[in-house]
């Protein structure tokens, strides 16, 4: 039998995979494409561009604010036919003002309305960005259905995903706990209970919501949803985020050690604001955030309203040049990204793996939290620390090539690379195979030289579409013979049908 679990991840869409760009305050069309202009004219991959509730029209859920965005769908369109995906920010807490739409379709769903009420049945009011709100009740399956249903109204606007914000949920307060009372009732699929029960379900209970909205009304693609909070499980509806993380060293840090320990939870799908949410980070900072979070499944630079700019040209030349290397060689790795997505799907294991994955027993690799797997194949040693021009990395057992310098190392051990600013280490497992965009855009494989006598591979899934196409795990080994590198498919060289680049020879 299978061992229990709270259930396979979804797999993301390819395009969510790729480069990400947020901001809260982009605030008008025009300021989101003199942005994309920016990526685009300094060669700068982007896949997708978040809008946050700037956008909303008076901070409500499910609306635009016309003036300043008069044509999303226009705009929308433009931007996709540039290979740009837009996302749009979802909160759950619902203007209480009658006339709002989602507050009076919500107020006449089911027998007492789709809002969380107390013991007493009054509506249970909190306070969030449109002021006086309501919130829905996702324990209820009817709440849920309805709310999936106003999914409708984003998909109109040209948005192709969701990310779930303030469902922890929020209500500010001055003092005590900024979330629902305690007291306040909750259906709990038909059981009945309060807010201790439900809270930390609530979020998990949104993602439902929306996730199985998406796929009502655009069942042909696979639904892009990540949400702040939510509980085990949450994987089966989509990703998370750090939510606020602190723009400092600690908080690069912190980024590495949430998607670690979130992957090592069944939930492989996550990634940190690059360059932090609030204030400014030094150059140095952004860069190697964003080399780090290159390498983190969810890439996606964002901040505060308030805070410094975040795109890749707002910190000199040098920064700029640093981080054209790392988001041409996400893209390049893109192929890499979809079978990892797949694979976490299919057996649990996440993309970014802690380096003892395969070694438990290695004690010098469990106490390692600055370095990492991404999949079998590449180990990533990100720079952490300002000033730093080389850094240690303790390697797994078995040989490593640098993929930069080719310099081959052999494991276990710890040895010593260079980490100039320029660079983020990764190093290469000998006998790997990496699906990677060749230079005219088809699969390639990248395989590294196995070590003489022992043998090597890799599974690739190649990319089906944003759709449901049945999964097909292509299964690769590698061995070296009379000094060549032989490349089998299902134990055959022929069924080998696209180009492979042999490195570290
Ligand atoms: C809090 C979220 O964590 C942040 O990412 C977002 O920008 C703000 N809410 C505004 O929506």
């Amino acid at each position: 039998d299978p061992a229990p679990t709270t259930g396979a991840p979804a797999v993301p869409p390819s395009w969510a995979l790729g480069p990400q760009h947020a901001r809260w305050g982009f605030g008008s069309e025009r300021e989101v494409r003199r942005v994309v202009a920016g990526y685009r004219a300094r060669g700068l991959p982007l896949s997708v561009l978040h809008l946050d509730i700037d956008h909303f029209d008076a901070h409500r859920v499910f609306t635009v604010d016309r003036e300043r965005f008069p044509d999303l769908p226009g705009l929308a369109k433009e931007l996709r036919e540039d290979g740009v995906r837009l996302v749009s920010i979802v909160d759950p807490a619902v203007a209480a003002v009658p006339g709002n739409a989602v507050f009076d379709t919500g107020a006449a769903v089911g027998a007492s309305g789709a809002f969380v009420r107390d013991a007493r049945g009054r509506t249970v009011r909190g306070e969030v960005w449109p002021g006086e709100c309501v919130y829905p009740d996702f324990t209820d399956p009817k709440v849920r259905e309805w709310w999936g249903g106003l999914y409708e109204e984003r998909l109109a606007q040209g948005f192709s995903g969701v990310w779930h914000d303030m469902n922890e949920p929020v209500s500010f307060a001055a003092f005590g706990e900024p979330t629902l009372p305690r007291s306040s009732r909750h259906a709990l699929e038909g059981r009945g209970g309060d807010h201790r029960e439900a809270h930390n379900v609530y979020g998990l209970a949104m993602a439902r919501a929306g996730y199985e909205g998406l796929l009502r009304l655009r069942p042909d693609e696979r639904p892009f949803l990540f949400s702040r909070s939510g509980w085990a499980g949450m994987q089966r509806y989509g990703g998370t985020w750090s939510g606020d993380v602190a723009t400092g060293w600690p908080g690069l840090r912190a980024s590495l050690a949430l998607v670690l320990g979130l992957g090592l939870c069944g939930v492989p799908y996550s990634g940190p604001d690059v360059g932090g949410f609030d204030g400014s980070p030094s150059p140095e900072l952004y860069l190697r955030w964003f080399q780090l979070g290159a390498y983190l499944p969810l890439f996606r630079t964002h901040a505060a309203i308030d805070a410094g700019r975040r795109e890749p040209w707002e910190f000199g030349p040098r920064v700029l040049d640093g981080a054209r290397e790392v988001l041409v060689e996400r893209e390049r790795l893109r192929p890499y990204w979809v079978t990892l997505a797949h694979m976490a799907r299919l057996t649990g294991a996440p993309y970014v793996r802690p380096l003892w994955w395969g070694a438990p027993g290695d004690r010098a690799l469990r106490e390692c939290e600055d370095a990492f797997l991404l999949g079998d194949a590449l180990l990533v040693a990100p720079v952490l620390e300002p000033g730093v021009e080389e850094r240690s990395v303790r390697l797994p057992a078995g040989r490593w090539y640098d993929t930069v310098s080719g310099a081959v190392y052999e494991g276990p051990g710890q040895v010593v690379v260079g980490a100039p600013l320029s660079r983020v280490p990764v190093l290469a497992r000998a006998g790997a195979v990496i699906p990677v965009r060749g230079p005219g855009g088809g699969l390639e494989l990248e395989v590294w030289a196995p070590a003489e006598g022992a043998g090597g591979g890799g599974s690739v899934v190649r990319d089906g579409g944003d759709g449901w196409a049945p999964v097909v795990v292509e299964r690769y080994t590698t061995r070296l013979v009379g000094g060549r590198v032989v490349v089998e498919r299902d134990g055959e060289e022929g069924l080998v049908d696209c180009p492979v680049r042999v490195r570290g020879l």
